[in-house]
């Protein structure tokens, strides 16, 4: 960072595994990168008390305005994107952690408008897909046919109810196939496991949540890893197919790499203007 440059005020509304792992790197090495924590929110307040600095502790999420973040990551839940996205990017821009929020048409519509009309950008963080950059370009120039993303993971690393939930306790006796079909109807049944599908979508506008194909797959054989296959085809016979190993603790839901991802998703995020971009 350049002398005189002020430093970018991240908030972070969330204190999981991802916020508290994002809170640490901003303390840790924010400054070199330019960035310093604004607040910290979490639904539940006590788990910020000992662990975060009492003045960036954020009580109410409605009084974010008052700590002037330049950007707020959410790193919570869907349903943060869907009540307060709008207000965040009014204000400062918006990484979305939780991007199966926008499966819902009404909320991808209304913060597809106020990026625009506020020249703050929608960042939608890559996660675990490969290759999102490449995906977006294409789809830009109009060339993206088809996508479909695959999504395997070993049984006890899915937080699911209802059908997919007993499917899924099938499949820790054999390999199982959870959901084929377009991403808008899944995410609404597994939204906390297909962030990466989401992305995808958002990737891709063209095609969006009806036309990219999600695929997910549950299998008792991988106990410690998650794969992510994309395969995307274009004009004259083009295709890509990409298979990413993501070292996943056992039972965990974000896999290792998707941390450092987080990470690096968020040094990108400044100056793309009132868009959404995939970083
Ligand atoms: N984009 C991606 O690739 C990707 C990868 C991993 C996780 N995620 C998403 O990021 C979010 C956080 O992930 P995590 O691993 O840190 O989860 P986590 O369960 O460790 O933490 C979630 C935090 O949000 C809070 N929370 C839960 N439900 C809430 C609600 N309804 N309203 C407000 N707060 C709520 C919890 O109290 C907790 O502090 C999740 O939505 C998850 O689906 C996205």
């Amino acid at each position: 960072m350049s002398e005189g440059q002020s430093r970018r005020r991240v908030g972070i509304v969330g204190y999981g595994h991802l916020g508290q792992y994002l809170v640490r790197r901003l303390q840790e090495d924010g400054p070199q990168h330019g960035l310093e924590l604004a607040f910290v929110w979490n639904r539940d307040a006590n788990k910020l008390k000992g662990t975060v600095p009492a003045e960036l502790q954020l009580g109410k999420l409605t009084k974010f305005l008052e700590r002037c973040a330049d950007i707020i990551v959410e790193v919570a839940h869907p349903c943060i994107a869907q009540t307060h996205g709008e207000s965040f990017l009014k204000a400062a821009d918006f990484m979305v952690g939780s991007p199966t929020a926008l499966a819902d048409a009404e909320t991808e519509l209304k913060l597809r408008k106020v990026a625009q009309q506020s020249g703050h950008t929608l960042y939608i963080p890559s996660g675990a897909l490969w290759g999102g950059q490449d995906i977006q370009r294409m789809d830009e120039r109009g060339m993206l046919q088809a996508l479909t993303v695959t999504m395997v993971k070993h049984p006890n690393s899915f937080r699911l109810g209802g059908h997919l939930g007993e499917l899924a306790q099938h499949a820790r006796q054999e390999r199982t196939v959870l959901y084929n079909g377009p991403v808008r109807g899944l995410c609404p049944l597994a939204p906390n496991n297909v962030n990466t599908m989401a992305a995808a979508c958002l990737a891709a506008p063209s095609l969006g949540f009806d036309g990219v194909q999600g695929h997910l797959v549950a299998d008792p054989d991988l106990p410690d890893y998650h794969v992510v296959e994309v395969e995307a085809t274009g004009p004259g016979g083009f295709s890509v197919h990409t298979r990413r190993k993501n070292p996943a603790a056992c039972g965990a839901v974000t896999g290792t790499a998707t941390f450092a991802a987080f990470w690096s998703s968020l040094l990108v995020c400044h100056g793309h203007g009132g868009r959404v971009y995939l970083c």
